[in-house]
């Protein structure tokens, strides 16, 4: 099938690597993601391989999927890590990944998780503001440490995506204006507990076209040969993510042309590129299987009900997102048009609108490209517990995730006396 290469239909039925997702279905119920192993694998071994002899390291961003047998796969192949959080960084250690692997991004970074990443012994804080600079100085100062810092400058670039998922216009939170990037990291090479290792960008999410990659590159490129001027040395220029997938029309750049032109774009000077690549690594390695409920034929619109709800798959209510949705099982008959929705109550509590599907009560669907931003950005919204995950390896399947139990969801709360 056209961007899923792990996935097809044998005989009426989808198959994901070697295994009927209805037998998944089946066993561990739904809602349920399932991750194809092979397919993860091949992600990445498609972007390390296209940097060939070039020095670099791929680091996974692990907000679009956080599983630990996904980062335990990944770390086993080598890979390094971009985290937002001391939660993600004890996740990544217990996968068995590399500290030395580790990059840490995001604007606000609390005192006790820089403590904890400086204890760890990370490549690199990618610092987002004058303050968290100062602060880390001080943190690393008083645990007796060096924090190796990249300023992440923001580039004002359009990165053309959702406004939701754009980080790179100089309206957006993030990052350090380019115009006092100069100024910053000749300040940080006078603090005593920094030392000044890179130079950092990230300019959004869900790209589908290289120029505006190029451009912010270039953008940083210009920085640096600017900051060589200033004495200021970078060992690395870390490009960030944002690499687009195919949910349905896109076509975004295949990931061996997309690092080609960024080892173009660098060409000939020498710092080691870091990327932090997420939704092109595990989007399109997950389904999300869900079963329908009830069919509702109103008057003006049929409602397809199904057992996966916002709380596990959020994109469509929060972006408007397109995931495709199709039978675990064809069948003939004739199609309706629905409105996919979930049980939980709220209008925008949808999956998917407008779908032809030819469906009967207790169907199995699958809710594809669900592999990033799926499970991680998934809640207990109406108290309902997360869904389960397996992973597929051939013919094997992993449970790697048990599906919560209502008496987990209660676990910390108690009753006044
Ligand atoms: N590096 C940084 C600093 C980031 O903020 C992000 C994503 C990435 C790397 C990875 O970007 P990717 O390669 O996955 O595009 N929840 C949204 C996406 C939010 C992305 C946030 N930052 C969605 O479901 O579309």
């Amino acid at each position: 099938m056209s961007g899923f290469p792990y996935l097809d239909y044998q005989h009426d039925q989808l198959w994901i690597e070697s295994v009927a997702l209805s037998a998944i279905a089946q066993k561990f119920g739904t809602p349920c993601y399932v991750y194809s192993k092979a397919a993860l694998i091949a992600a990445y071994r498609a972007f390390d391989q296209a940097f060939a002899e070039r020095d670099h390291l791929i680091c996974y961003a692990v907000k679009a999927n956080s599983n630990l047998v996904i980062l335990q796969t990944l770390a086993t192949l080598g890979s390094g890590f971009d985290i937002v959080s001391g939660g993600e960084l004890q996740r990544v250690l217990k996968a068995g990944g590399d500290s030395q692997k580790i990059v840490f991004s995001g604007v606000g970074k609390s005192s006790d998780e820089i403590r904890r990443a400086l204890q760890a012994g990370i490549l690199c804080f990618n610092v987002e503001s004058e303050m968290e600079l100062m602060r880390l100085n001080q943190i690393a100062a008083q645990c007796q440490r060096i924090a190796p810092v990249s300023l992440r400058v923001n580039p004002d670039v359009d990165a053309k995506t959702h406004p939701y998922i754009s980080t790179g216009l100089k309206e957006n939170k993030f990052g350090i204006p380019m115009a006092d990037a100069e100024r910053i990291y000749v300040a940080a090479q006078q603090l005593s507990h920094i030392r000044v290792t890179g130079l950092d960008c990230h300019i959004g999410s869900q790209l589908t076209e290289l120029d505006p990659f190029i451009e912010a590159s270039q953008k940083m490129l210009a920085l640096l040969d600017r900051l060589v001027q200033l004495g200021v040395h970078v060992e690395h220029l870390d490009l960030g993510g944002g690499l687009g997938i195919r949910y349905t029309q896109e076509n975004p750049p295949a990931i061996h042309d997309y690092v080609q032109a960024l080892c173009a774009s660098v060409g000939q000077r020498s710092p080691r590129i870091l990327i932090e690549p997420g939704r092109a690594m595990v989007g399109n390695a997950g389904v999300l299987l869900t079963r329908v409920e009830y069919l509702k034929h109103a008057p003006h619109r049929n409602f397809a009900i199904v057992d996966a709800a916002m709380n596990d798959l959020m994109r469509p209510a929060l972006y408007d997102a397109h995931h495709a949705i199709i039978p675990l099982v064809k069948k003939m008959g004739q199609t309706q048009t629905y409105q996919v929705v979930g049980p939980v109550c709220e209008t925008g509590d949808f999956l998917g609108h407008d779908r032809a599907l030819y469906l009967e009560a207790d169907d199995l669907l699958a809710v594809m490209s669900a592999g990033a931003y799926g499970m991680s950005m998934s809640s207990n919204y109406n108290t309902r517990p997360r869904a389960a995950e397996v992973m597929v390896d051939g013919d094997s399947v992993h449970l790697i995730r048990a599906r919560e139990s209502i008496d987990q969801l209660l676990a910390g709360e108690t009753l006044l006396n």
